[in-house]
C-alpha cells in the first residue's frame, strides 16, 4: 500500500522507520519530512494544516493510508476531510481532538465519566481567578485552556507565581489559547505516559514511557518538549495499567462515543501516580515526541498493523507481540534551546551511526545542504537504542551520541536516571 505520514519531527522519522519494516508498505511519502526521513522515504512539501491540500495530494499520489503525526493537522480537521473523501486515516477527528485542544473539555469528560483527576475550576476573567487562587493556596497549577505548544502550563509553587501566571494568560501571552484559564489542584507523585490505541470502541495498550521535560541534568532548567525518554516506564506496573484502563481510559472512550464524537487514534494519557492510584494529568491526541521514538523502536513493523487495525475498527482482534525489551532515546538539542538558538550549524559523524533494528538516530530539526546535515530546529536528533535491559539500551544510546560531532549541540547525560 501507499502510505503518507504527516509531520517533520523525530516522531515522524520513527513512525516512518517502523512502517518501512512492514512488507505491507510499498511506498512511503512523508510530508514535509526532514533530512533524516529523506534518507529512507520520499519527502513532499505540503501544507499539512490545510485539509483540502492534503486531500488533493492523497488523490494525486493514490495514497491508501494516512498517518497523522502532530496535533495541529488534527485540530485543523484534516482527518475529518480525509475520512469524508474516503481515505483510510489514522488519527482522531477534530471533535475528538478536543481532548488535547481544550483543557476544559478534558476536565468535563473526566467529570462526566468519573475518571480520577485534579480538582479544577475554569475562569474567563482575572479577578475571580485570583480570588480562587487565594482561597485554594499554593502549590497550584494554572493552565491556558487551548493549544499553547506545551508552554501553557504553570505549576506555581507559591501564590505570587500563580497570580502572575493569571496576568500573563489574560494579558495575551498565549493569544486565544489563554482566553480561558483552568486552575487545578497540584498533584504530587510520579508522572508516566500511557499509550493506548482506540478505534472508537475498543482499546489496546501499546506501551508506557517516561520523558524528561527539563533541559538540564538532574531535572534542572526550563521546561522543554522533552529531552529524552525510555520505555517501558517501571512505575506503570501491569496492575496500574489495568487500573488506568478501567478507571480512566475506557470511561473516556465510552463518554466520547456516547457524545457522538468517538475517539479513534492513539490516546496518550499523562498520568500522575501516587499510593498505587493513577490520576489523569492530561490527554494528548497523538504520539508523544520523543516518546514515540522509544515505542516505535520496541514495536517495529507491527506498528503499521496496529495502526491499520485501529483505523479499520478491528482493534478487538488485534494484539501486540511484546518482546521483553527496553528502549531509550537521548535528544540532542541546539545550544540555547528551549530559548533562542542558532540555526545552520553542521552535524558530522552521522555516517558512522549504526542503523539496525535496535539502534537508530532519528532526525528532528535537520536539513540537508550541499551534502552536509545542518541543524534547523531546537530539538535536532534523537539517538535511540533498544536492549535487553534499560541499562543496556542507555549505554548503547550514549555510545552512539558520543560519535556525533556537533559542537553547537548539547544533550542530557542522565536520561533514565529515575528508572535506574
Ligand atoms: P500538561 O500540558 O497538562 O501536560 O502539563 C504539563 C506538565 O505540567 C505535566 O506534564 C505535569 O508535569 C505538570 N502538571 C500539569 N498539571 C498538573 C497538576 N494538576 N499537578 C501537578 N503537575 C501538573
Ligand atoms: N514529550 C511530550 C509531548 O510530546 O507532549
Amino acid at each position: 500500500m501507499n502510505i503518507l505520514i504527516l509531520g517533520s519531527g523525530g516522531r515522524e522519522h520513527a513512525l516512518a522507520w517502523a512502517v518501512l519494516q512492514n512488507p505491507k508498505c510499498d511506498r512511503l511519502i512523508v510530508a514535509p519530512g526532514n533530512a533524516g526521513i529523506a534518507q529512507i522515504a520520499d519527502c513532499a512539501s505540503l501544507d499539512v494544516n490545510n485539509p483540502a491540500a492534503v486531500c488533493e495530494f492523497c488523490a494525486e499520489e493514490s495514497i491508501d493510508f494516512i498517518i497523522v503525526g502532530p496535533e495541529a493537522p488534527l485540530a485543523a480537521g484534516v482527518v475529518d476531510m480525509l475520512t469524508d473523501a474516503g481515505f483510510l486515516t489514522f488519527g482522531p477527528s477534530k471533535a475528538a481532538a478536543e481532548l488535547e485542544a481544550s483543557k476544559t473539555f478534558t476536565k468535563q469528560i473526566c467529570d462526566a465519566s468519573g475518571a480520577p483527576t485534579a480538582a479544577w475550576a475554569r475562569f474567563s476573567e482575572a479577578a475571580p481567578a485570583k480570588d480562587y487562587i487565594h482561597q485554594q493556596g499554593a502549590p497550584i497549577v494554572v493552565k491556558a485552556d487551548g493549544l499553547a505548544a506545551g508552554k501553557g502550563v504553570v505549576v506555581a509553587m507559591d501564590e505570587a507565581e500563580a497570580l502572575s501566571a493569571i496576568d500573563d494568560m489574560f494579558g495575551g501571552t498565549f493569544g486565544a489559547a489563554g482566553a480561558e484559564v483552568v486552575i487545578e489542584e497540584f498533584m504530587d507523585g510520579e508522572e508516566a505516559s500511557f499509550f493506548i490505541l482506540s478505534d472508537g470502541e475498543n482499546v489496546l495498550p501499546i506501551g508506557t514511557a517516561q520523558d524528561h521535560k527539563r533541559a538540564y541534568d538532574g531535572d534542572e532548567g526550563p521546561n522543554t518538549g522533552g529531552m529524552g525518554a525510555y520505555s517501558p516506564a517501571p512505575v506503570l506496573t501491569e496492575a496500574l495499567q489495568e487500573k488506568a484502563l478501567a478507571e480512566i481510559i475506557r470511561p473516556t472512550v465510552a463518554e466520547m462515543a456516547k457524545r457522538g464524537t468517538p475517539y479513534a487514534g492513539v490516546l496518550y494519557a499523562g498520568l500522575m501516580i501516587k499510593d498505587g492510584q493513577p490520576r489523569l494529568v492530561e490527554y494528548n491526541v497523538r504520539f508523544g515526541d520523543p516518546e514515540c521514538q522509544v515505542l516505535m523502536m520496541r514495536l517495529g513493523g507491527q506498528a503499521l498493523d496496529l495502526m491499520l487495525a485501529c483505523a479499520e475498527g478491528r482493534l478487538s482482534q488485534a494484539q501486540v507481540n511484546w518482546a521483553d525489551d527496553h528502549a531509550l532515546t537521548v535528544v540532542m538539542a541546539a545550544e540555547g534551546y528551549p530559548g533562542s538558538y542558532e540555526k545552520g550549524s553542521v552535524i558530522k559523524g552521522l555516517e558512522a551511526s549504526p542503523e539496525t533494528s535496535s539502534q537508530m538516530v532519528f532526525h528532528a530539526g535537520t536539513t540537508a545542504q550541499k551534502g552536509a546535515i545542518t541543524a534547523t530546529g531546537g530539538r535536532v536528533l534523537n539517538v535511540t537504542a533498544r536492549g535487553a535491559s534499560l541499562q543496556e539500551a542507555r549505554d548503547q544510546a550514549y555510545a552512539m551520541a558520543e560519535q556525533i560531532d556537533w559542537p553547537e549541540g548539547f544533550y542530557r547525560k542522565d536520561i533514565g536516571w529515575r528508572a535506574l
